[in-house]
């Protein structure tokens, strides 16, 4: 996954036009807000090249990142320069300073494999929230909401370059495993890449559960347009 930088390049471009990040930005603050008025920090979990956190930034006066992958993240640095950006596993980090709000946007929490390393996740995200801080994450979809054996395309041309994508989505157990073609013509000629990303369908019950498990009461928000809401977070 984003295991080199024209992958996380890709990502950008393919996204561009497709995502709202500056909407789904304002409505997040709205959410944290609505917990926590003076919130003025946050750390966005799995930020990949940084586009959400970038919207970010106009909301809260100190904005930081976590990711995994140093190729997202080498993205996200030439987007936010002078941000602080760290290379860590959502499940495990301590970072020097707490945050009034810690997101995980887009899905991101859906590559984690079981309900153990989902409570370790919302543990680290405990450890590093300052008191009365707010966990904003917007999970994959549930395994009653998941379309199995959904296709979608996408296709755009932008500065000289034209990329394709199409997919193929299907459960396999509680995974849904998404085989991915990407095709990209520029100047130097066309590309083919493919990959198979494969995200867990956790239940409402286990987010829940890794909620309070923290020590987190929690909240789920429905979202507009299919897409899988958000669970609300604050200390119990
Ligand atoms: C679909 S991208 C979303 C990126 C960004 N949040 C956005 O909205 O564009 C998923 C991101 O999750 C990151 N990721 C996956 N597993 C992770 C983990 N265990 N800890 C931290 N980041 C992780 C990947 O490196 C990738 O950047």
């Amino acid at each position: 996954m984003y295991e080199n930088n024209s992958a996380a390049e890709m990502y950008d471009l393919l996204y561009q036009d497709r995502k709202d990040y500056k909407a789904e930005a304002e409505e997040v603050a709205g959410l944290i807000r609505e917990k926590k008025e003076d919130a003025d920090s946050l750390l966005d979990v799995a930020c990949g090249t940084g586009v959400h956190l970038e919207a970010f930034a106009g909301h809260f006066a100190r904005v930081e990142g976590v990711d995994l992958s140093g190729h997202m993240l080498k993205v996200a640095a030439q987007r936010l320069p002078g941000t602080p950006l760290h290379q860590e596993d959502m499940r495990e980090f301590e970072l020097e300073n707490s945050f009034d709000a810690i997101v995980c946007m887009f899905s991101s929490i859906g590559y984690l494999r079981t309900t153990q390393d989902l409570n370790a996740a919302l543990r680290a995200f405990a450890r590093n929230l300052s008191a009365g801080g707010v966990v904003v994450i917007e999970p994959w979809y549930f395994p009653e909401t998941f379309l199995d054996n959904h296709v979608s395309g996408h296709a755009l041309t932008n500065e000289g370059r034209t990329i394709t994508r199409v997919s193929h989505s299907t459960r396999v157990g509680n995974i849904a495993r998404m085989e991915l073609h990407y095709v990209l013509a520029d100047r130097e000629g066309v590309q083919h890449r493919s990959e198979i990303d494969e995200l867990t369908l956790f239940t409402p019950d286990d987010y829940e559960a890794a909620f309070s498990q923290a020590g987190l009461k929690v909240d789920y928000v429905e979202a507009a347009g299919g897409r899988p809401g958000y669970f609300v977070g604050t200390a119990a």
